[in-house]
């Protein structure tokens, strides 16, 4: 879980995570094009800039980073592009630009610091701001959601997406919270959901796993993730590599189970199954570069909070079409 909640706006830098893994995974090569799919501070697409004499095309859905972008590109010129953008629309966004693959995809899942520590942004239960959580600043806010949605829907929603074992009684306060008062900052949701939830024997703020799912669910992070997915199968060239680093277990289900499936390893036909019950052969888009995820070096936990739950897994292209442009499904 990404749960690093720092000081207030700009007190704290993000510290990429997984940095010198991610860029070892990729091994860029001059004259190759890479895709940052979440540009934030730009910490992966200085270090492939650095790496070798490479094209960086960066996407973050957030505005505020193509602001930071200005000052990276100047540094290497003709080398970044930067465009505002979901990563689950990257194929589109690079195809529409004239590229049509690229040789690695490196994606970093969930917020920044800069978000987190930007109480004007929402993001944080510690310290007071409005209640909103957009990414990209337009569409539904978390204020919206827990004003707006049925005791159930919330119930549903902070069990699958915060893993909270007490959903039901947190969405019951909301609700009841609500009818005094409409929730419009972080700080009264964090109190009402610490009232009714006691801190647990690891020290996690109570607040933590409602948050998390708001989060979620305001950006749609689970959707955009099968969608960056899909995306980078389409984008990368057979031998390109592709790199996902994830922060929690319901974002590292979703990478590993499509590169299970994209690799064959759970779809591929027993040869005891008659072709007559209709085995569809699977032809692999992925070779799986390892079957056990990346973690974080003791070093790298210590200097780097953030970095303990970090989840790095990589994949390499093969030659066969795209399952997405053909199928559309995930699996
Ligand atoms: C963990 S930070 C990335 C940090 C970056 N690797 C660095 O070293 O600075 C995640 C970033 O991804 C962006 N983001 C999250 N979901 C996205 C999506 N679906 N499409 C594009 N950007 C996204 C967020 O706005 C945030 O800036």
């Amino acid at each position: 879980m990404n749960t690093s909640h720092g000081g207030p706006a700009g007190e704290q830098e993000h510290i990429p995570v997984l940095l010198g893994e991610v860029v070892a995974a990729l091994s860029p090569k001059d004259g190759g094009t890479y895709v940052d799919g979440t540009f934030g501070a730009g910490g992966y697409t200085v270090a492939l800039l650095e790496a070798a004499q490479c094209t960086v095309w960066a996407i973050d859905r957030d505005p505020e980073a193509e602001k930071r972008s200005k000052a990276v590109a100047a540094r290497y010129p003709q080398r970044l592009q930067f465009v505002q953008g979901r990563f689950g629309d990257m194929a589109d966004i690079l195809i529409e630009r004239g590229v049509t693959q690229v040789d690695g995809v490196a994606l970093d899942i969930g917020v920044s610091s800069m978000q987190i520590n930007d109480r004007a942004r929402g993001f944080s239960f510690l310290r007071d701001g409005p209640l909103d959580m957009r990414m990209e600043k337009t569409g539904r806010s978390a204020a919206d959601i827990v004003n707006t949605w049925s005791e159930r829907e919330l119930a549903d929603a902070i069990f699958l997406y915060g893993e909270e074992r007490h959903s039901r009684r947190v969405a019951r306060a909301i609700v009841a919270a609500r009818v005094e008062r409409p929730f419009s900052h972080t700080l009264h949701l964090a109190d009402v959901i610490r009232a009714e939830v006691r801190r647990s024997g690891d020290g996690i703020d109570p607040a933590t796993r409602t948050f998390q799912a708001l989060r979620i669910v305001v950006n749609d992070e689970l959707g955009e993730l099968e969608r960056g997915l899909k995306a980078a199968e389409r984008i990368l060239k057979p031998g390109g590599l592709l790199a996902v680093v994830s922060f929690h277990s319901l974002e590292d289900r979703i990478v590993k189970t499509f590169l299970k499936a994209r690799s064959g390893a759970s779809s591929r036909p027993s040869r005891h199954t008659p072709a007559s019950l209709g085995a569809v052969p699977v032809t692999a888009t992925f070779t799986e570069i390892s079957r056990r995820p990346v973690g974080p070096s003791d070093l790298e936990v210590n200097t780097n909070p953030r970095a303990r739950s970090a989840r790095l897994r990589v994949a390499q292209r093969t030659s066969a079409p795209a399952l997405a442009s053909v199928a559309g499904g995930l699996a």
